[in-house]
């Protein structure tokens, strides 16, 4: 329907959960029955996050089939100064996809824009609506002799438009840099139900203002983001893989420094797991195994590749390898001999995040630390930790190739969950001082969603946060976008 027949008016009469009938009605003229959930069994699992931190209460979920639908969904929601939680996978580590509790809200659900509009194997690029998950754009990539160079472990589930939302991180940031690296151009719809069609394939473009990164880390507050151009890159031609046991997060820096120093171009991925986090995947998921003699205090999983086939990176794994095993750097490694050998190893470090959940409640540290001070920093942080709240397990890992440390705690055997999870503030205050001493950031790549907001002016405050809160007034002045996220 035209956007001239949506209501104009404030909300007057409301339904049940909070949002009035007449814009719920309107709405499902304009994306018909299969666009809008209603019933509360339908829109709970939209409304609680991935981490059961937050249990919301959406009204309806909206889940538009075009880009013109979900852009009269909004203009609608506009005029009616309906709120709007625009949300993807659903993945978000800090609830920044789900609404608050009082039904006031509605979730705009990006799932069902799923079509990948072109894929260009001589530019590289990759045009895809904002509902493809991950990992079927990193498929879609690969069916053409190409790579879509982002991986994070809920990429079966996560959305690009979020990971655009969010600028994900994950696990090939040391080679490739972040979503923001890789995004060339954007279509998005803003708060008044514009939409911007910014979907240009260019490398080099330099006509003012970057608007697209605007948006890429906005976390929803500023528009939804319904398209993105990818930037691909050649697909490796080698892959070596290894499992490495080391005593430390100094002797996995050193061995780090060891394969830059030897070829840094061919890292794509070097992640830190502790010992702890190890033996909660191998406890707690299916088939999980140690590919090494003895387990170890700390764990690296390096993967090398190359686009140039006869690389010789399987050598050249070896040889860094044996070498550091010689200088005591090392105690133990694996390397894959298969590509099922290579899941495997992967999976270790993959099924981290969800090993930890099935083992009980624990309290995120998203941080990230000069790449030269992470262990300067675990150590610190891991003593101030103890400290505060003995019997406290501290599970560091993440990606130490680029400074980005999920400093996780778990709640100390044998306690309360909820009574862990209610000194949250108090644990990620005391991490955040560290790395404050460390130089680092709060928040390094999971965003600041629900659960973060209050750390923004102690750590953003004056004029930076000054300014987003310009950027959000201009662009969203009605304030409906994601609510209560991002900004205090
Ligand atoms: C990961 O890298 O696996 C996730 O970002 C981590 C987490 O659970 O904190
Ligand atoms: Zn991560």
């Amino acid at each position: 329907m035209p956007d001239s027949a949506a209501p104009n008016t404030a909300p007057t009469d409301t339904d049940r959960a909070g949002v009035p009938t007449a814009v719920l009605d309107t709405i499902r003229t304009i994306v018909g029955d299969r666009g809008i959930l209603t019933e509360p069994t339908d829109t709970a699992p939209y409304a609680e996050d991935w981490r059961r931190l937050y249990q919301g209460r959406a009204s309806a979920v909206i889940r538009p089939g075009t880009t013109a639908e979900l852009a009269a969904v909004v203009a609608l929601c506009a005029r009616s100064g309906t709120p709007i939680v625009p949300q993807g996978g659903n993945t978000s580590m800090v609830g920044g996809a789900v609404p608050n509790e009082d039904g006031s809200e509605l979730i705009l659900s990006t799932v069902r824009l799923n079509r990948i509009r072109d894929l260009d194997a001589a530019d590289l690029t990759l045009t895809i609506e904002a509902g493809v998950t991950l990992k079927a754009a990193q498929l879609a990539a690969a069916e053409q002799g190409c790579l879509l160079p982002l991986s994070i472990s809920s990429e079966g589930s996560a959305q690009i438009g979020g990971v655009l939302a969010t600028n994900a991180g994950g696990n090939n940031t040391v080679r490739y840099g972040n979503a923001r690296d890789l995004v060339l151009g954007l279509e998005v719809v803003l708060p008044d139900g514009t939409v911007w069609n910014g979907l240009r394939r260019l490398r080099k473009d330099n006509t003012g203002y970057c608007l697209r990164q605007l948006f890429v880390g906005s976390e929803g507050t500023l528009g939804v983001i319904t398209a993105a151009v990818m930037k691909l890159a050649p697909q490796p031609k080698e892959t070596a893989v290894a499992l490495c046991g080391v005593n430390s997060a100094e002797a996995a820096l050193s061995l780090f420094t060891r394969f830059q120093a030897h070829d840094a171009a061919s890292i794509s991925a070097f992640e830190l797991m502790s010992g702890l986090g190890m033996s909660f995947v191998v406890k707690h998921i299916p088939g999980a195994v140690l590919p090494l003699e003895t387990p170890a205090p700390f764990y690296v999983l390096v993967e090398l590749a190359s686009p140039r086939p006869g690389a010789g990176l399987r050598d050249m794994m070896e040889q860094i390898l044996e070498r550091a095993l010689g200088d005591d750097i090392l105690n133990d490694a694996a390397i894959a001999e298969s590509d099922a050998q290579r899941a495997a190893i992967w999976r270790l470090r993959e099924e981290h995040s969800e090993a930890q959940k099935r083992e009980g409640a624990s309290v995120k540290n998203d941080v990230s630390v000069p790449v030269s001070k992470v262990p300067g920093f675990i150590r610190q942080a891991t003593a101030a930790c103890e400290a505060l709240l003995p019997g406290v397990r501290v599970v560091p890992f993440g990606h130490i190739g680029d400074g980005n440390i999920h400093f996780n705690l778990e709640q100390p055997v044998g306690s309360e969950a909820a009574w862990f999870l209610a000194q949250d503030h108090v644990i990620m205050d005391a991490v955040n001082q560290v790395v404050r001493e460390y130089d680092g950031s709060f928040s390094a790549e999971h965003g600041i969603g629900r659960l973060k907001p209050y750390m923004m002016p102690d750590w953003r405050g004056g004029t930076e946060l000054a300014l987003m809160q310009r950027i959000k007034a201009a662009i969203d002045p009605g304030g409906i976008m994601n609510p209560g996220k991002l900004l205090p």
